[in-house]
């Protein structure tokens, strides 16, 4: 048995999960599924990434506290997940006391190891607010084209990449004061310690090819030391042993994927430490989308490497979702809500596009609605549970639920039970759509069986009763297989098949032996068709 450990980003509680989101969420939980059915001792860690500037400001805007406003974000970040069957092992917060001390104890051993140095750099200060503003909080016109109201640190017009100090008449977001320019202490953490250490890491399979070869490029350039600390006013951990410094952000978020672990120690039987100490033999896997590689695959195993800790078995990077085409925007009304979706579709029919679609690649992924409907009607209600359907009525109405003794087809039952290898290569690899793809061709496979042994043409005829038993009872027998298989996509279905078949919760190893000789429930509607009408409601919405 393999001893796992998978984390999803932890998202900023500064804001509502979107579809978007739910791409990352739903791959490491799809995943996760598969490991635990396989018998795999795995454990899904995530929580709310609490601190920084825009919460601060959130929280002040709302009159209320940066804690009471994460407090709140958490919950309602808790309660889409759940809806969407993402099943964390635990989901915790940033800002916490174990938090707190793993990140000083970490930064005590890297000052210890003199990785962290001192140095005096200028910046824009908002002198009204009296804070200093990051780049995001200056706005001006482009150096370069003279676009107005553009970022302190890219112009959205020409392209342009420059420091605030460049943009003209710049001014504050957050009070409309002109900011001037100020000196403040910064600690920084000396990545380029660790050149040799990471190039070596980078080297040795621990991350996609094509994100190796992005990695490779900022090789080239010397390494810059990573500015790890925030003047106050800031919502987050002060600095032992400053005046007035706190921890950036991005130090203390991935280590409250070691804290979330910490918390679910004290409720679970789980060890902290074998799981992060340095010689781990455990597997420890990040689930990352493509715009924070940076911090994951450069800055985390670093500060990792100089803790004493392990790093990670592999970074695992997904690609970004737009939605018919475009990056998903508010004006187009392409931003959904995962708690708008809801309002108006089923949860399963996002994780089971989403798993048609996604590869362990980092290209970015399209939910295009016509072919979410298309594909979800005719793939789950038209070839998955049809199977069900067409058997489960002789089986009640001639045998009183009771399946045969006997498979008819012990041939076409192993087809279905050998594929189990290729389709559990593929979870493991993240090829969930190519996974998909084979579990669909068995699907079409079970329903050519059925239209060839034509059990309504027989029920009709004298002496062929025994028949129309064993010929119903093949086909739930290929359901069962296939609802294994999609276990891990489709949990909230697999339980109501689990009630259906009469049966305790399925395992991978349930694969091997055939339901035989065993009375089931009455056939309900395991799945609704999707609607146009729905969809249509939830992209009007707002
Ligand atoms: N708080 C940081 C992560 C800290 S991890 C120690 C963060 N939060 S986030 O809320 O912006 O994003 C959380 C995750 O969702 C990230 O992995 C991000 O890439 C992913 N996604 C956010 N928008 C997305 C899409 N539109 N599509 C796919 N994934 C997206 O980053
Ligand atoms: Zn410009």
């Amino acid at each position: 048995m393999r001893k796992i450990l998978a984390t999803s980003a932890l998202p900023y509680a500064n804001g509502p999960i979107h579809i978007g989101h739910m791409v990352e969420y739903i791959q490491t939980d799809i995943w996760v599924r598969f490991q635990k059915l396989r018998g795999n001792d795995c454990l899904y860690i995530c929580g709310d990434d609490a601190h920084g500037t825009p919460i601060m400001l959130s929280a002040e805007k709302r009159g209320i506290t940066p804690e009471e406003l994460t407090k709140e974000i958490k919950t309602a970040h808790e309660q889409d997940f759940q809806k969407f069957n993402v099943d964390f092992d635990n989901f915790y917060t940033t800002h916490s006391d174990e938090n707190r001390e793993l990140v000083t104890a970490i930064y005590e051993k890297l000052k210890a190891n003199g990785d962290i140095e001192v140095k005096t750099i200028e910046q824009a200060f908002d002198p009204e607010k009296e804070m200093f503003l990051p780049d995001r909080y200056v706005r001006g016109e482009c150096p370069r084209c003279g676009a107005k109201d553009q970022y302190g640190d890219n112009c959205e017009v020409c392209s342009a990449t420059y420091a605030p100090t460049d943009l003209k008449n710049p001014i504050s977001v957050v009070s409309g004061a002109t900011p001037i320019m100020k000196e403040s202490e910064h600690y920084f953490f000396k990545l380029s310690n660790y050149k040799d250490t990471l190039q070596q890491w980078l080297k040795s399979n621990h991350l996609q090819p094509e994100v190796a070869h992005k990695l490779s490029e900022w090789f080239k350039e010397d390494l810059r030391d990573w500015d790890i600390s925030r003047d106050a006013p800031y919502f987050g951990f002060k600095i032992p042993g400053s005046d007035n410094k706190y921890f950036y952000v991005w130090l203390d978020a991935p280590i409250g994927y070691i804290a979330s672990l910490h918390n679910l120690a004290g409720h679970k039987d789980v060890n902290p430490e074998e799981y992060w100490d340095e010689g781990s033999n455990t597997e420890l896997y990040h689930f990352i989308g493509k715009d924070i590689i940076y911090f994951h695959a450069l800055f985390w195993p670093a500060i990792l490497t100089s803790a004493n800790l392990r790093k990670p078995t592999a970074v695992f990077v997904h690609g970004f979702l737009t939605v018919n085409g475009q990056k998903m925007s508010k004006s187009r009304g392409t931003f959904i809500r995962a708690s708008d979706y809801l309002k108006h579709l089923d949860p399963e029919y996002l994780r089971y596009y989403f798993a048609a679609k996604l590869t362990s690649r980092i290209d970015d992924i399209d939910l295009n609605f016509e072919d979410f409907l298309q594909r979800v009607n005719s793939d789950l209600v038209g070839k998955v549970v049809n199977i069900a359907s067409r058997c489960a009525g002789f089986i009640r109405k001639k045998f009183d639920n009771k399946l045969a003794d006997e498979l008819s087809s012990p041939e076409l039952f192993n087809t279905f039970k050998d594929a189990a290898e290729n389709i559990a290569s593929l979870y493991e690899a993240r090829e969930f759509n190519a996974a998909i793809r084979e579990i669909m061709a068995l699907a079409d496979k079970a329903n050519q069986y059925i239209d060839e042994q034509k059990p309504w043409v027989l029920a009709k005829q004298e002496g062929e009763k025994q028949n129309v038993q064993n010929i119903c009872t093949m086909g739930l027998n290929l359901f069962r297989i296939l609802m294994i298989y999609l276990k891990p996509v489709l949990p909230t279905m697999a339980t109501n098949v689990e009630e259906f078949l009469n049966i305790a919760p399925l395992t991978w190893q349930d694969i091997k032996q055939p339901l035989l000789a065993h009375t089931i429930n009455d056939f309900k509607p395991l799945m609704q068709r999707v609607e146009q009408e729905k969809i249509d409601a939830l992209l009007e919405q707002e």
